[in-house]
């Protein structure tokens, strides 16, 4: 058995500051917002699980695809000594990775939920003799101070995860994942890509309706942390694609005229009938605007790969 060690940099109540932080700017300005990192709770976890497993949901086979087939080359690419991995949860896809990382020293899982990461993480250091697990309590959207290991370091951010950032938002990120590293130091990053309209919407409207039970299980959270009178029933799931942007907006539509009471915030919020509230964006990319993005901050692209059917890319780029 391994080292395991896990350090938290969250303050205990940091999460819950932030999500009154958030549903009172979200919900008191307009259009009304929620940020999608609210969809994560247990059963939000459970149900994102079942959405990667639905036929229209393509992401997660697409890019199972690219890492069972590249593991290999993102291992020679990078050389890699510590794997940093964002957003990390079961740590399920990142095993063909670790597989293949035969130099790798240390790897540390970054993830906001304490229970996702000792629970993997005391599984891998136990599977895995030689490797040094440090699993990281943390919101990788603010600044990191990653422990002293060894370089090069790769880190990885998988999943598309990326996509639910605004423009801005994206290029702050790419800015402090590029402050985390050394030149030669590198980026492996999942993002989906941009394609036929109906294909888009239906991955996250699929027929079962497990997106939309994922999509409404949000105001659950809110009921249960601040107290709110949501009634989910209330509210039809909405995926639409904004071509201009090339996003995919998942929305909240309020069916009647009605009053949500959020005690924990002192605020009665009033939905007009057919009024939307935002609860994710989830962007599709190009190669080129991937390849600007990344520049722009520093990381030079120095591979890409996709999935047979062109879906979903996998990009390793290179901190200069
Ligand atoms: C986990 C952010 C990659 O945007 O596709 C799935 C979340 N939302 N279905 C995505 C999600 C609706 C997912 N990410």
């Amino acid at each position: 058995m391994s080292p395991f060690r896990l350090t938290r940099t969250l303050p205990e109540d940091a999460t819950d500051s932030a999500l009154r932080a958030d549903v009172l700017q979200g919900l008191t300005g307009s259009p009304r917002t929620l940020p999608p990192k609210w969809f994560y709770d247990a059963r939000g976890s459970e149900l994102f699980e079942e959405i990667t497993g639905l036929p229209e949901y393509y992401p997660t086979r697409a890019e199972r695809e690219i890492l069972l087939a590249r593991s290999g080359e993102i291992a020679e690419a990078s050389g890699a000594r510590t794997l940093i991995e964002l957003g990390s949860g079961s740590s399920e896809k990142t095993r063909h990775l670790l597989d293949a990382l035969t130099g790798l020293h240390t790897y540390v899982p970054v993830d906001v939920s304490e229970s996702a990461l000792t629970l993997a993480g005391r599984a891998l250091a136990a599977e895995r003799p030689g490797l040094n697990v440090h699993a990281l309590v943390d919101d990788f959207t603010s600044h990191m101070t990653l422990p002293g290991t060894p370089g090069p370091r790769l880190v990885a951010f998988l999943g598309g995860t990326i996509g639910n950032l605004l423009p801005a938002e994206r290029a702050a990120f790419l800015a402090s994942v590029r402050a985390m590293l050394a030149p030669g130091d590198a980026l492996l990053l999942g993002t989906d890509l941009v394609k036929d309209e109906k294909v888009l919407v239906r991955a996250y409207d699929d027929a079962a309706g497990v997106t939309a039970a994922f999509n409404k299980n949000v105001l659950t959270v809110i009921n249960r942390e601040l107290g709110a009178d949501f009634d989910p029933a209330a509210f039809d799931h909405v995926a639409v694609w904004d071509a201009e942007h090339e996003w995919i907006e998942m929305r909240l539509r309020s069916r009647d005229r009605q009053t949500v009471k959020i005690p924990a915030l002192d605020l009665a919020v009033v939905f007009g009938a057919g009024e939307d509230l935002r609860t994710e964006v989830s962007a599709k990319f190009r190669k080129e605007r991937v390849r600007e993005e990344l520049d722009a901050a520093g990381l030079e692209s120095a591979r890409w790969w996709t999935d047979e059917e062109g879906r979903f890319a996998l990009s390793l780029s290179v901190a200069r």
